[in-house]
């Protein structure tokens, strides 16, 4: 069978990861986890990699806060390429990507996000959602693009918004969602790749 070769970059805890690596151990994604990419030195999602036994490495980000030096941006390519990643997995990757990255990988990176969108880009989108007052909000896998949380929805899952409902609470309850998307967005990707290439 053929596997699609993936790469997953994060800054932080990793539970996205952990959620997809135990889907290809389990048998139930036909995906080949390359290398497991940080930002952050002391990020769980690198320990989870080696637990995984999955290859991980951490990339000095430089001197910017939200985004990558353009050198660093072009060794992050070269160091996927090299790996022979087909589809990037954005998971809770805390920096955006610019042409070096969009253009090497063109609608092969894809990211997470913890609401419907087009509503409540940006950080603590459940946040938002309670003080909006909705009664469903959800997760939203999308292509990226130059714009945080902007590209091209693929697809999302609704989580309703329960009285009582607290920051955390429903934090909890969308990454729950997260966790059964992102493997199933991947299985479509891995389902084209085995068909005719992505
Ligand atoms: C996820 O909740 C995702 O929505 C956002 O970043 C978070 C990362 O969490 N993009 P984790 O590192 O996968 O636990």
């Amino acid at each position: 069978m053929k596997r699609l070769p993936i790469g997953i970059l994060g800054s932080g805890k990793g539970s996205n990861c952990r959620a997809i690596l135990e889907c290809i151990r389990s048998g139930n994604l036909a995906a080949e986890a390359r290398v497991v990419i940080s930002d952050a030195l002391d990020a769980p999602i690198l320990d989870i990699a080696r637990e995984f036994s999955v290859a991980n490495a951490y990339l000095a980000p430089g001197q910017f806060r939200t985004r990558l030096e353009p050198e660093v941006e072009n060794e992050l390519v070269n160091m996927l390429r090299q790996a022979g990643v087909e589809l990037v997995i954005l998971a809770g990757f805390m920096r955006v990507l610019h042409a070096p990255m969009l253009k090497a990988f063109r609608r092969r990176i894809v990211n997470i996000h913890p609401a419907l969108l087009p509503k409540f880009p940006g950080l603590e989108a459940w946040k938002q959602a309670l003080a909006a007052g909705d009664e469903v909000t959800g997760c939203t896998v999308h292509y990226v693009d130059e714009k945080i949380d902007h590209g091209e929805i693929i697809a999302q899952r609704e989580v309703p918004i329960l009285p009582g409902d607290t920051p955390e609470s429903l934090h909890a309850r969308i990454q729950i969602a997260e966790r059964e998307l992102y493997p199933a967005v991947i299985a479509e990707f891995c389902a084209k790749y085995q068909a005719a290439g992505l």
